[in-house]
């Protein structure tokens, strides 16, 4: 698998040479059913430009394909945050698979080579990801991966924060 900044790929390197194409066929209903309301639907062209151009705005997305098929198997959504007072650097974690690449460990993947990334960059700070309690495909990803679901759990909320200190 190889995974890096969506708009950083050549357009040789990818099986699916337009951005707003690779939206499209991993959007799929399944895949955004346990996702942000706003993200549910079907996806027309224009609707996956805009919601590239959201993303851009408010992060960075790495975009995964497959080493064998060059097909796109996944986006990694990452959100920088800093506390003002701390001066700690959080990184708000996201992951969507491909309906047809789930159950294949890609996830796990993807995400520990996030880590390992970040370790090898001597990341100081948190790498939090919120999942729906019953998404217990994604609880699973995180737990493999070393974070934990600590005492910050906020009660009333069906969202569990998985959290994991580098550095
Ligand atoms: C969640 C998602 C990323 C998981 O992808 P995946 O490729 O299936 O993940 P992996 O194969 O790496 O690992 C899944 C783990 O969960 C386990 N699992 C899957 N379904 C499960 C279930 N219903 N109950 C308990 N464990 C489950 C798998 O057995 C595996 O663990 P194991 O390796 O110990 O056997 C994928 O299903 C997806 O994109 N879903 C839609 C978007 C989404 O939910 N994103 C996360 C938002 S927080």
């Amino acid at each position: 698998m190889l995974l890096k900044e969506w708009h950083s790929f050549g357009s040789t390197e990818r099986a699916k040479s337009d951005l707003t194409g690779v939206v499209i066929s991993i959007l799929t209903e399944p895949v955004t059913r346990s996702l942000p309301l706003a993200w549910q639907g079907d996806y027309s062209t224009n609707r996956a430009a805009d919601w590239i151009h959201e993303r851009d705005s408010e992060g960075t997305t790495l975009l995964a394909i497959s080493a064998e098929t060059s097909q796109p198997v996944g986006l990694m959504i990452l959100y920088e945050i800093e506390d003002i007072e701390t001066g700690d650097e959080d990184i708000r974690l996201g992951y969507l698979l491909a309906e047809s690449a789930w159950g294949s460990g890609m996830a796990t993947e993807m995400v520990s080579g996030f880590l390992d990334w970040c370790r090898s960059q001597d990341f100081h700070g948190t790498i939090t990801a919120g999942v729906e309690r019953d998404n217990q495909a994604s609880r699973r990803v995180l737990e493999k991966n070393g974070l934990n679901s600590g005492p910050t759990e906020t009660s009333g909320s069906t969202e569990t924060i998985y959290r994991l200190r580098l550095g």
